[in-house]
């Protein structure tokens, strides 16, 4: 795993942009694997820019989202796919044939689990992974578990997930107790994964994922095993990293 680092939230977007714009100018027919939350708002608003200003073109990439809310339209304000077209799609030259969300209002979640893992399968497989960092470790909805989760699957969200995800909603009550997420192996079969985190919310977390041992408890640790991973992490997220002075920390970055 190669860990960047930035100095700001803004420094981190930019970095990130660069690297999903290299990939998509480098084949312009990428499969990209999206992530929603805070972390990836920079690094869409950079690559709108960076379209409006000629120099990307979205016509020939494919998406897939990691997961999304179970019970939640589309047309909700909460769900993934509002937080999508709204945030990137509808600002980009992209059509809905080229995006892919998993669908929280299935009556068959089992089959829509197994359409989203043959539909990445058809595509190709992800070229380029985008990851954000929940608190408690999780990437897309894959909670800390017993064992890493296979393909798309079912997810009963856990109470600290719930907690740092009502924000976007009016009241913790309104946020859905269940999500459907692509697993651990559809996210490490990607070619390549482009870990996000900022802040110093995630700084423990990142520094016991990257450091620590690789377990199902902590489900971002197996990016650790991960043959093409990079991670950028703003100063404050790489807080705890730096005070361990983890070997792979590049010695041109922070001064500490
Ligand atoms: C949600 C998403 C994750 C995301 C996480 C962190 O739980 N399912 O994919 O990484 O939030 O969000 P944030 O970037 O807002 O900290």
């Amino acid at each position: 795993m190669r860990i960047v680092l930035s100095e700001t939230y803004r420094d981190m977007s930019r970095k990130a942009a660069y690297i999903v714009a290299s990939q998509v100018i480098l084949n312009p027919r990428s499969v990209l694997g999206l992530a929603t939350g805070d972390t990836p708002l920079g690094l869409y608003h950079m690559l709108i820019s960076m379209h409006w200003t000629g120099d990307l073109d979205f016509s020939g990439v494919q998406t897939f989202n990691l997961d999304e809310y179970y019970g939640l339209s589309p047309e909700n304000p909460q769900s993934y796919h509002y937080y999508m077209t709204h945030n990137f799609f509808q600002h980009i030259n992209i059509t809905e044939k080229q995006w892919h969300i998993p669908d929280g209002t299935t009556q068959n979640v089992e089959e829509e689990c197994r359409r989203y893992d043959k539909a990445i399968d058809h595509a190709g497989g992800i070229d380029l992974q985008i990851l954000g960092l929940g608190v408690d470790g999780h990437i897309g909805f894959n909670e800390p578990d017993g064992k890493f989760e296979r393909g798309t699957h079912f997810v009963e969200l856990q109470q600290s997930t719930i907690e740092a995800n009502a924000r976007f909603f009016n009241s913790p009550e309104e946020v859905p107790r269940h999500a459907l997420s692509m697993g651990i192996k559809s996210i490490m079969k990607a070619k390549q994964i482009l870990l996000l985190a900022s802040g110093e919310a995630k700084a423990e977390i990142i520094c016991q994922a990257l450091r620590g041992e690789v377990l199902p408890e902590l489900p971002a640790s197996v990016l650790q095993l991960h043959p093409n991973t990079i991670c950028i992490l703003d100063r404050a997220a790489a807080a705890r990293l730096m005070e361990e002075g983890d070997e792979r920390l590049p010695q041109h970055g922070l001064e500490p």
